[in-house]
């Protein structure tokens, strides 16, 4: 691989006419709702900063999320359409130029994920008002001052369900075959460029494939990419998969939910081939989208021209600064979505704003501005290299605190070396890698195989002590018969061979538990085995798409699920329960049980240091055992709460 990323930075012109469009770069920010705009879908000043910071990271244009073409008062969704809203969106745009990026703004109605019923149930008058309503919010997006428009026409909203087949069994000009199909978007195009004049640049944003049984396939996007280029489109924007319907938000039977915002379970790049195919076909610009998190595989797409252009989506909520960094040859300091999905699953479930497991930052880009270096640096003892400990290190260093670090075992990262071992999830261990450099380049005084006590913080004398210290695994209540083989899951995970004696019953049923049992399968370290959990589901925990994958490998290996199940014992031969909801007793043949029933607090004593008039602060899964997005967030409050 060679460093030459120039292929990256050359500029790329857009659409025709007078008011061609040229973006500095290859790089584009890929539409991502946030929910930072009001309650009634105006631009908030929390959403100007967070574009802001993504502007000044260097990336050539940033496509402003969906906004509604009709008032559906989506939660905190920007709104489009009214006049009402050009005045606070041309400030956003304004902020997004004098930064350096071009500012697009994607036009969308949510179809039959929102509001509306299926295409065969609109009416044609009903469908002549939805795209009039396009060219209205074309209009509206010109006059804020946007460089150009990216009409929605995936994932499932109303253009994309009038593309699929499996939504789509209209009989008259909107379906039919995939011309007829592609006619509401042809038709969009159309009135979209009617409203917006010749030369203002028009994208135009499509499923490569569904990957949903009976839905678009490669050969329908084809003929869609080929009708929007003819209609008028000036870039094709390739993406995939179909999200969740507003009616079912527990993803139902949908299993093309995770082909939209990939887990870390697919791998990077996944929609190159697909846009490759495509790009064969149009003669304007295509951009791709899908786990693009890496320089190389950036560059590599435009040199290999499977696109035009990269968007970056999670990418850009991790590290703003991606763009600069590759511009600087600052590898080593970029922060790498680990595609967790905590960005939108959260928000999905919970209705909260975008956050970035990672990136303390991401949403809170004015609060950070008021961050400053301490005028008076204090001694401060961080206790634990976990992701908790490390996070507090870096903050603390960059604010010119003296910090030592200290970690009891040969090596920084604590579960994170853990939580990288099951399938899929190596790529968790770049964050740590990535802390672990940011410590290390900022100077903080590590120091290795040093368990710390109090009496130890005591001699020391810090003016802070952090305490990170961490989680363990939690033991067992109920009886375990010694002649039974029973393996804590973080040691089988450790030890990485060596065949089960099986069948194999694994206690507890969490997402850790359940990874656990995948790697045991996936390793031939057992083929018989059973999670049994308590709750009414396994991995209930887990964020949707993860868990829908996860399940689906689990059920290839044959893994047995029982929920609802409350052990109550473990003899020799058996594991002894009870259902939670018939009350029926259970038993379940084993010869290995796994112990995977959660994880506890590293208690550490923290009076005596207070008395001793040391400023105590417990964070991460010392504090309350979680996640690694609770782990950023406490290091963040730790590295910044004081002056
Ligand atoms: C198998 C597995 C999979 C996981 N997968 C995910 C996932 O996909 N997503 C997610 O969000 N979370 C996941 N987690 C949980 C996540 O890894 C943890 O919540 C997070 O890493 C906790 O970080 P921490 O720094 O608070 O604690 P830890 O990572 O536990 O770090 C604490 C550190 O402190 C050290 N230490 C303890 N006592 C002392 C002492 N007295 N002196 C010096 N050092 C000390 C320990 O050696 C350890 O290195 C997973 C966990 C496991 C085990
Ligand atoms: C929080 C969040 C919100 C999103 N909102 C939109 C959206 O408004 N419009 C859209 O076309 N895609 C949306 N997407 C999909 C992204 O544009 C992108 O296609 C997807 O995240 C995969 O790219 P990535 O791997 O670079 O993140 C969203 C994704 C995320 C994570
Ligand atoms: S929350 Fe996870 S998936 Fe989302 S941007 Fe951050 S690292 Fe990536």
């Amino acid at each position: 691989m060679n460093g030459d990323f120039s292929i990256l930075f050359q500029p790329l012109t857009i659409g025709r006419g007078m008011r061609k469009l040229t973006l500095k770069n290859r790089m584009v920010m890929a539409p991502m709702v946030t929910c930072f705009a009001d309650s009634h879908g105006e631009v908030t000043p929390r959403l100007v900063d967070y574009h802001v910071e993504r502007a000044k990271g260097g990336v050539g244009a940033i496509v402003v999320e969906a906004m509604d073409i009709d008032d559906q008062m989506l939660f905190h969704r920007l709104g489009i359409f009214h006049d009402r809203f050009i005045t606070e969106l041309e400030y956003l745009t304004t902020r997004i130029k004098e930064n350096g990026a071009a500012a697009i703004a994607q036009i969308n109605q949510t179809g039959i994920r929102g509001n509306l019923p299926g295409p065969d149930d609109l009416s044609k008058a009903k469908i002549r008002g939805l795209i009039e309503a396009f060219g209205e919010a074309a209009g509206r997006v010109q006059r804020a001052g946007f460089d150009g428009v990216m009409i929605h026409g995936a994932h499932g909203y109303l253009i994309s369900s009038f593309l699929s087949p499996l939504t789509n069994h209209r009989r008259d000009k909107y379906g039919g075959n995939r011309e007829k199909r592609a006619r509401l978007a042809v038709e969009v195009i159309q009135t979209v460029r009617s409203a917006v004049g010749g030369d203002f640049p028009i994208f135009f944003r499509m499923n490569g494939d569904d990957f949903l049984p009976g839905g678009i396939t490669l050969e329908d996007a084809l003929v869609t990419a080929s009708c929007a280029e003819q209609a008028g489109a000036d870039v094709i924007s390739i993406s995939g998969g179909v999200g969740i319907m507003a009616h079912d938000l527990s993803l139902g039977d949908n299993k093309s939910y995770y082909q939209m915002i990939m887990p870390m379970y697919m791998p990077r790049g996944c929609r190159v081939e697909l846009a490759g195919r495509i790009k064969e076909r149009i003669h304007i610009p295509l951009s791709v989208v899908g786990r693009i998190n890496d320089p190389y595989l950036a560059r590599d797409i435009i040199a290999g021209k499977n696109a035009d252009l990269v968007d970056l989506g999670r990418q850009l909520l991790a590290d703003p600064y991606f763009p600069q960094k590759i511009a600087e040859g600052r590898m080593e300091d970029i922060c790498q979505c680990i595609a967790c999905n905590y960005c939108h699953g959260k928000r999905m479930r919970a209705v909260k704003h975008v956050h970035c497991a990672i990136n303390p930052v991401t949403g809170r880009e004015g609060e950070f501005r008021s961050i400053k270096p301490s005028a008076e640096p204090r001694r401060v003892m961080v206790i634990g290299g976990g992701i908790a400990g490390l996070e507090a290190a870096t903050w603390l260093a960059k604010r010119n605190h003296r910090v030592s670090l200290y970690e009891k075992s040969p090596q920084l990262g604590g579960q994170i070396l853990l939580a990288s071992l099951p399938p899929n999830k190596e790529e968790i261990n770049t964050f740590a890698e990535h802390l672990i450099r940011q410590v290390k380049k900022l100077g903080v005084e590590i120091h290795l195989h040093q368990e710390a006590s109090p009496e130890f913080v005591l001699q020391q004398k810090p003016d802070v002590v952090v305490v990170a210290t961490g989680g363990r695994q939690i033991q067992p209540a109920f009886p375990i018969d010694s002649k039974m083989t029973c393996l804590p899951a973080w040691e089988v995970l450790l030890r990485g061979n060596g065949k089960l004696g099986e069948p194999v019953v694994v206690l507890g049923g969490g997402f850790a538990a359940a990874e656990i049992s995948e790697y045991i399968c996936e390793k031939g370290l057992a083929r018989d085995l059973t999670i049994v959990e308590m709750r009414e589901a396994i991995a209930f925990d887990l964020e949707p798409s993860f868990r829908q994958m996860l399940i689906e490998r689990l059920q290839s290996f044959g893994v047995k699920m029982i929920p609802h199940f409350l052990i109550k014992e473990v003899t020799a031969t058996k594991v002894i329960g009870e259902n939670l909801k018939t009350r029926r007793s259970l038993k379940v043949e084993a010869r290995t049980v796994v112990v995977a029933l959660g994880t506890e607090s590293v208690g550490f004593p923290v009076e005596g240091l207070k008395r001793a008039g040391i400023r105590v602060l417990v964070i991460g899964d010392a504090q309350e055992p979680r996640g690694i997005a609770e782990a950023v967030r406490d290091g963040f409050w730790a590295g910044t709460s004081f002056a």
